[in-house]
């Protein structure tokens, strides 16, 4: 699918979208913290199965936190005809117990239900892919829960593998086990 990208600029306003395919997908500034804040939360109300975080922990962010994040972080915004569509992140380290050498990590990736089965979910995984590539990563990994068969089969067709490593989502939900997938950037 065709996308615009338009690096560091403001966010379109709805009836701005000229695309071909009525996509527009670019990467987040701290100004767009409103429109990332709120597919954010569309993101954990519709699929709290897929996310380590919850919608109660973040509904009372502050506008400082969401700036914060845009600015420490790759993220990209997606619109489809007009309306903020998705959102994939991509850090340049894990933090966590399973680190892959010189890999960046895909984290919030999410499009809405109308938007799914379009490519626009393809289109922003390959932007993040991009930066990580251009800043020297070899591989880009992500965590993904074992219940969400949808999201498996999805970044399996983009080329992730396991890796072999699992654990606990959130401590308190001792039945509910992530994943790890990883994708060779060097092919
Ligand atoms: C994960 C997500 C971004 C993928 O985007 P998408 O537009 O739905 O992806 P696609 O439609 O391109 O691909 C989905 C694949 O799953 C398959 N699929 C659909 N429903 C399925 C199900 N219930 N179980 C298994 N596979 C399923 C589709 O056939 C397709 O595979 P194919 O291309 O090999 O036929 C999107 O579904 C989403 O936002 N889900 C909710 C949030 C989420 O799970 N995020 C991931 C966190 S790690």
């Amino acid at each position: 699918m065709a996308a615009e990208r338009h690096d560091g600029r403001s966010g379109p306003e709805p009836g701005h979208d000229r695309a071909p395919g009525g996509v527009l997908i670019r990467r987040a500034v701290p100004d767009d913290w409103k429109v990332s804040r709120d597919i954010r939360l569309a993101a954990l109300a519709d699929a709290p199965h897929a996310f380590a975080s919850t919608l109660d922990r973040e509904i009372g962010l502050a506008e400082a936190d969401w700036r914060s994040r845009l600015d420490s972080a790759v993220t990209y915004l997606a619109w489809h005809e007009g309306e903020p569509a998705g959102t994939a992140t991509g850090l340049d380290h894990s933090g966590g117990a399973y680190p892959i050498p010189d890999a960046w990590h895909l984290v919030g990736m999410w499009v809405r239900p109308a938007s799914r089965g379009t490519g626009i979910a393809g289109d922003l995984v390959e932007a993040v892919a991009a930066d990580a590539r251009a800043a020297g990563a070899v591989a880009i990994g992500l965590w993904v829960t074992e219940v969400n068969g949808r999201a498996q089969a999805f970044y399996r067709r983009l080329g992730f593998r396991p890796t072999g490593a699992r654990q606990i989502v959130r401590p308190e939900e001792p039945d509910h086990w992530e994943i790890q997938l990883v994708r060779d950037l060097t092919r």
